[in-house]
């Protein structure tokens, strides 16, 4: 097989560290926890694990809001524990990505701490965007852009003399100011916290919110009748601003230059790595942020939001693959992140053409179709994990988690649910903590029965002891899926698609070296006949014996050939 990179096909799994496991007993999950079940991913069969942040956070958005950007946050651990965790991945193999959060810091940041101290026209306030008010008394915000979390993204400050002063800007909550990236200072201090993690032996950054860091000169209004997540020609003034690329060329030359440095631990595929978070499309667009001298990999959310019809997803991978090719990167595929509502939810309902970012869901929504979405979430995995590229899990849906649909309001935190004035219940539903031993308090998430955020009853007979070897399991499938990709290749093949492609079906080939593997999903309501010189490899669902049941992929081999 090729000696391509690592990264180029890598299967990367997220680990929201307040949720994933829970050492201490307080409730929240930690670093030292994360140590403890490292051989879980390893027997699952990824190659990476990306961590969420874990930095000094006064936690307003679960650590979004980094107050120190160089220190883990007491609640997760120590530095310490952190160099454990990383050290005993590296000897099970798998590579550590952390989060790098360069859009904003939280209001407790010394710098902005600083900024609120001294005086309008500072060099405290130029770290981030303070600007006057519109109005004879500056009572108006400077522009009219809105937090993604609802409400203005602008928050008045008082200044020290005690009069109202001017305003701050955020994209988020407004315990998250934004930096102001035109300043030096930003600049050379985000180099140096990349440096910080670097030398700690990291092997990358998943870079959030890469897609705002610059805004457009003069901070002008924006059209506001535009979701810029499924927009596909739109530019606002603050989303994906050509000036962004200039900082990750740059980054991207620090990180090349430490790609000799771990060649102790992984030889001479030591290359660390940048992903983008960035919701932008179009998809070529979004592949200008992996040029071969910016970033590595951009997450596909163009791929997660496409809903589970046949026709739209066959477009979504021809185009996002062509998008990649064009600038010799690859692709990258994720169906469920922390932000989202978890596929096997999602597929839960009647799909919609059109890409499409559901809200939080709540007891009196209408429920999605528990069992339904758990077989479409199986069949699209298994779509997923054959295409070419790297893909992107998110704890818990190896294990077939559903959303939590019906967690109490009172016990949500998202800062969603407060700033949209409760009509969006925001991303606490995808959170829960992870059931590891249905037997358990708190299904093992911790040593007590505590859990920051309630688990559903049912999460119980879905934990890792009850799926562990119990053939058919969610888990098992993964496993299954994940061994097969590495032995045949598929993240590092070429897919071309079969003749023969029915309405209702998304069907094609993957070639690696010699290995040929036939991939069909039925995404229709009746069986489809599978070819006789065709045998399964593995099934995202029982097969029939007349074929492939409606919402399962199979992938298959040649008979007689490898
Ligand atoms: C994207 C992160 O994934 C999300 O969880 C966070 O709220 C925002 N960026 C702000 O940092």
């Amino acid at each position: 097989m090729s000696t391509l990179p690592w990264w180029r096909d890598a299967v990367i799994y997220q680990i929201y560290p307040r949720s994933f496991a829970d050492a201490d007993g307080d409730g929240i999950g930690d670093l030292p926890g994360i140590t403890a079940r490292l051989e879980h991913l390893r027997d699952l069969g990824v190659d990476a694990l990306w961590l969420s942040p874990f930095y000094v956070s006064p936690q307003h958005d679960a650590g979004y809001d980094v107050a120190d950007f160089r220190d883990v946050d007491p609640l997760f651990g120590t530095l310490a524990d952190f160099d454990v965790l990383l050290d005993r991945a590296h000897r099970l193999g798998l590579r550590v990505i952390v989060d790098l959060v360069p859009n904003h810091s939280s209001n407790e940041h010394s710098w902005f701490q600083a900024a609120l101290a001294a005086p309008p026209g500072s060099p405290e306030r130029a770290r981030y965007v303070f600007r006057d008010g519109r109005g004879d008394q500056g009572e108006q915000p400077p522009n009219n852009w809105v937090s993604n979390f609802g409400g203005p993204a602008w928050t008045r400050v008082t200044e020290p003399d005690g009069r109202p002063g001017q305003y701050y800007l955020h994209l988020f909550d407004s315990s998250q100011p934004d930096f102001d990236w035109t300043n030096d200072e930003v600049r050379e201090e985000f180099e140096s916290i990349l440096r910080f993690w670097l030398d700690r032996g990291v092997d990358g950054f998943r870079v959030d919110v890469a897609h705002g860091l610059v805004k457009a000169q003069g901070l002008p209004d924006a059209d506001l009748s535009i979701d810029p997540h499924v927009d596909t020609t739109t530019l606002l003034p603050m989303w994906d601003q050509p000036g962004v690329h200039d900082i990750y060329r740059r980054w991207r030359s620090i990180v090349d230059d430490y790609s000799e440095d771990l060649v102790d631990v992984w030889g001479d595929d030591a290359d660390r790595v940048l992903c983008a978070e960035a919701w932008v499309q179009p998809s070529e667009a979004l592949s200008r942020y992996v040029r071969p001298d910016e970033l590595h990999q951009s997450f596909n959310f163009g791929y997660l939001m496409t809903p589970w019809i046949a026709g739209e997803l066959r477009a979504s991978i021809a185009d996002s693959l062509a998008a990649t090719e064009t600038v010799g990167a690859p692709q990258t595929w994720v169906l469920s992140n922390h932000d989202v509502v978890r596929h096997a939810s999602r597929f839960g309902y009647p799909q919609r053409p059109g890409l499409a970012r559901m809200p939080g869901i709540g007891a009196d929504d209408p429920q999605p179709d528990a069992e339904l979405g758990l077989r479409r979430a199986r069949a699209a995995t298994a779509l997923m994990l054959a295409l070419p590229g790297s893909a992107y899990l998110y704890q818990g849906e190896e294990l077939g988690l559903p959303e939590a649909t019906r967690l109490p309001d009172d016990a949500r935190q998202d800062p969603t649910w407060e700033r949209s004035a409760h009509t969006d219940r925001g991303r606490d539903g995808c959170r829960v903590p992870l059931p590891w031993s249905a037997d358990d308090p708190s299904f093992g998430f911790g040593p007590s029965a505590l859990s920051w955020l309630p688990q559903p009853d049912e999460l119980g007979s879905l934990a890792v002891d009850r799926q562990d070897g119990t053939e058919g399991s969610t888990l098992e499938l993964y496993r299954r899926l994940l061994t097969l990709r590495r032995s045949r290749g598929l993240g590092r093949g070429e897919l071309s698609w079969s003749d023969d492609q029915d309405g209702d079906a998304v069907a094609f080939h993957i070639r690696s070296g010699d290995l040929d593997t036939v991939v069909i999903a039925n995404l229709g309501p009746s069986t489809l006949p599978l070819p006789e010189h065709l045998t399964p490899l593995v099934s995202s669902g029982p097969l029939d014996g007349q074929g492939l049941p409606p919402d399962t992929t199979v992938w298959l081999r040649h008979l007689h050939r490898p």
